[in-house]
């Protein structure tokens, strides 16, 4: 494992219980992003596939909204205190100790991919594999609903996360990134933070061509 992996590991195991207490409340308090979880599970339902998988699933708060959108939702995270919270929290669902890197799917076999702000962390030069990872994973049409912090600017930019040090991205560059494993951007979503750090949060829906 690399060695900003076992950094992002240590991190999150450090602070389930802080996290998951933020986040209790599932997307009562975010109408942006409930709306795009919203509509991707829709999406996902009419491409006949259910199969979703939650990646860097964190307490597996989102994989539970999606099971509730009648999607076959399961989770994976590369924090075993993660993934235990996450089977405690939610018993009747799966979540499995995983890295995005080398994802323990078969090839197009889902409907759905979310990755709600669980690639920030992700050196910028590795993004391209991660996202050829989803794409691997994805049937034909199938969907990706990524989320990240957004910036202005060319390039990303590294700053210093609560958690761990995470990348803000340029959202023409990331769909670009998306394009680059042959995801085609067709809806994207800014808005104002609902944290104090100040970048937007974007959401960018994409389909498998
Ligand atoms: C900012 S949290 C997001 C959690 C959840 N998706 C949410 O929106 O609340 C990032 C999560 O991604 C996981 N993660 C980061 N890098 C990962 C990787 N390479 N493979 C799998 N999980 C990863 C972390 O362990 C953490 O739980």
């Amino acid at each position: 494992m690399a060695e900003h992996q076992d950094r992002t590991r240590t991190a999150y195991d450090g602070v389930v219980e802080l996290y998951a207490s933020m986040f209790a409340d599932r997307l009562e308090t975010r109408p942006f992003t409930r709306a795009m979880v919203t509509t991707f599970a829709e999406l996902v339902r009419a491409t006949g596939n259910l199969r979703t998988a939650d990646l860097g699933c964190g307490p597996g708060h989102l994989t539970a909204v999606l099971h509730d959108l009648e999607l076959d939702a399961f989770g994976l995270d590369l924090s075993p205190a993660m993934v235990a919270h996450a089977r405690r929290a939610h018993p009747s669902l799966r979540f499995d100790e995983a890295r995005m890197e080398a994802l323990p799917v078969e090839d197009r076999a889902l409907g759905g991919v979310l990755a709600h702000y669980s690639m920030i962390h992700t050196p910028p030069g590795e993004l391209p594999a991660l996202l050829a990872e989803q794409a691997r994973v994805l049937a034909p049409g199938g969907l990706i609903l990524v989320s990240f912090f957004a910036t202005d600017g060319p390039e990303p930019v590294r700053f210093d996360h609560k958690v761990t040090p995470a990348y803000s991205w340029p959202v023409d560059r990331f769909a670009e990134l998306l394009a680059g494993a042959g995801l085609a951007t067709f809806a994207r979503l800014l808005h104002d933070p609902a944290s104090e750090r100040g970048f937007l949060d974007a959401h960018l829906l994409a389909r498998l061509q």
